[in-house]
């Protein structure tokens, strides 16, 4: 469906570039950002929405940013059904969620799916900030890792995430923890091969707690906010960090993997992290 064409038909009167150009699909809810300008009618088009897309039951919008530290995203419903609970399909993965009360973004995907394809078979790997278990579940059906902690602050996504495990009853190498992963992790005893911070504000304060808990030569991946192109500070960060604890960052790589606002991105520090400096 062309969201924008038909809506321009219909609303000539309505600037098009406020218009929604299309929607996030999560399940059988249609996500759409409503610009103030087409506010008025944003009932109609939440039910034009409705009616073309047969798989789309609900139709919500944002009525803010992603808030606090569950990162959260107030929502409304426009049209349809009223609830946030649904049930999204992601590369051979079922996964329920509550879009009003857990986070989970559609627009990661490409980057569980890369990330999965890194890990080696015999792995374990370690998710802090894993919500409603997207990155374990992925990892665990696309890779040989032979076990994916996941830690999560907020109950719900928590609950979430075991609903999923459960769901997806081929998949018995994830366990699922709640808490803050910088209590949590060090109370677990144990190292991993790869840790994942998938926390992009503020998501350094749990450096500490993975640096502790990596392997010799084991792979970080720490998400963070920046501007494009300059990294430079966040590699800083963490070779701080390393050095403060005795070990040293081989830097691989760095992927953007989405934006928040026009200048700010969400990039992915891949990194090997190795015993001594
Ligand atoms: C950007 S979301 C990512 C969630 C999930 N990994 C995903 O990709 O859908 C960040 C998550 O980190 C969780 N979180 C924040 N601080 C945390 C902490 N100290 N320990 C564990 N989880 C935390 C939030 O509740 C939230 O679910």
């Amino acid at each position: 469906m062309q969201l924008k064409l038909v809506l321009r038909q219909l609303f000539p009167d309505l600037n098009p570039a406020r218009l929604p150009g299309g929607f996030d699909q999560v399940g059988d809810i249609a996500l759409v950002s409503i610009t103030p300008e087409v506010a008025a009618r944003e009932r109609q088009i939440g039910k034009i929405i409705l009616t073309s897309c047969k798989h789309i039951r609900v139709v919500v919008k944002r009525t803010g940013p992603y808030e606090g530290v569950h990162r959260t995203l107030p929502l409304a419903v426009i049209a349809g059904e009223e609830r946030f609970t649904t049930v999204h399909r992601e590369n051979g993965v079922q996964f329920h969620l509550d879009l009003a009360r857990s986070y989970f973004s559609i627009r990661s995907a490409h980057e569980r799916a890369r990330i999965a394809a890194l890990v080696q078979p015999g792995e374990t790997v370690a998710v802090l900030g894993s919500g409603i278990g997207p990155f374990p579940l992925i990892i665990a059906r696309h890779s040989q890792a032979r076990e994916i902690v996941g830690i999560e602050i907020n109950p719900v996504a928590h609950q979430y995430a075991r609903i999923n495990l459960a769901a997806n009853r081929s998949i018995n190498n994830v366990v699922c923890i709640a808490g803050d992963a910088a209590r949590e992790l060090p109370t677990l005893h144990r190292s991993f091969d790869r840790i994942l911070i998938v926390k992009p504000h503020g998501g350094i304060a749990l450096l500490p707690c993975a640096l502790a808990a990596l392997c010799p030569g084991g792979h970080l991946h720490l998400y963070a906010m920046q501007p494009k192109n300059h990294y430079d500070g966040i590699i800083a960060e963490v070779t701080a960090a390393c050095s403060r604890i005795g070990r040293s960052i081989r830097h691989l790589d760095t992927t953007l993997c989405g934006h928040c606002g026009p200048t700010r991105y969400r990039i992915c520090l891949d990194a090997v992290i190795d015993a001594t400096g």
